[in-house]
């Protein structure tokens, strides 16, 4: 049994101790907004936060963040839509098929609450790990100065 603070709530969790936190949280917490895209740490699908920082939960043994660090999902980002990144994506109608965009949203949490204004190059840089194929790259470099400005 493993204890994981997921989303602001520790939850026992009864998982084989090598499985690795996405299918933690996806078939056993049934959190499946996170999304399995490569499973080699290439394209970010997998993104949630952990104490804060971007994650790639697709090569991370949940044993690893089972000691009382805080696991955070999209699902837990707000309850109701209302997180400025959010908004903003909804705002600026981001998301095309939508596969990536959790992974996304996820890093692109990270960077404002690290850095609350952010140029392009620090976007680029903090989403440089986050594929699209659809292509909203624009979009998405938009999208986070939009939450800047609302958050
Ligand atoms: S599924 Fe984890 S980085 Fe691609
Ligand atoms: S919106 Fe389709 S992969 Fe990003």
């Amino acid at each position: 049994m493993l204890t994981l603070n997921i989303n602001g709530k520790d939850q026992e969790l009864d998982v084989p101790a090598d499985m690795p936190l996405l299918w933690v949280l996806r078939d056993v917490a049934h959190l499946t907004g996170t999304k399995f895209g490569c499973g080699m740490a290439q394209c970010g699908a997998c993104t949630v936060h952990v104490d804060g920082a971007p994650l790639r939960s697709c090569i991370t043994p949940a044993t690893v963040v089972a000691h009382g660090q805080k696991i955070l999902t999209i699902e837990g980002l707000s309850t109701d839509g209302s997180h400025p990144v959010q908004q903003a994506w909804a705002e600026l109608d981001v998301v095309q098929c939508g596969y990536c965009q959790s992974g996304q949203i996820m890093s692109a949490a990270a960077l404002l609450a690290k850095i609350p204004k952010p140029t392009d190059s620090d976007i680029d840089q903090a989403l440089s790990g986050n594929i699209c194929r659809c292509g909203t790259y624009p979009r998405i470099r938009a999208a986070v100065k939009r939450a800047a400005d609302i958050g």
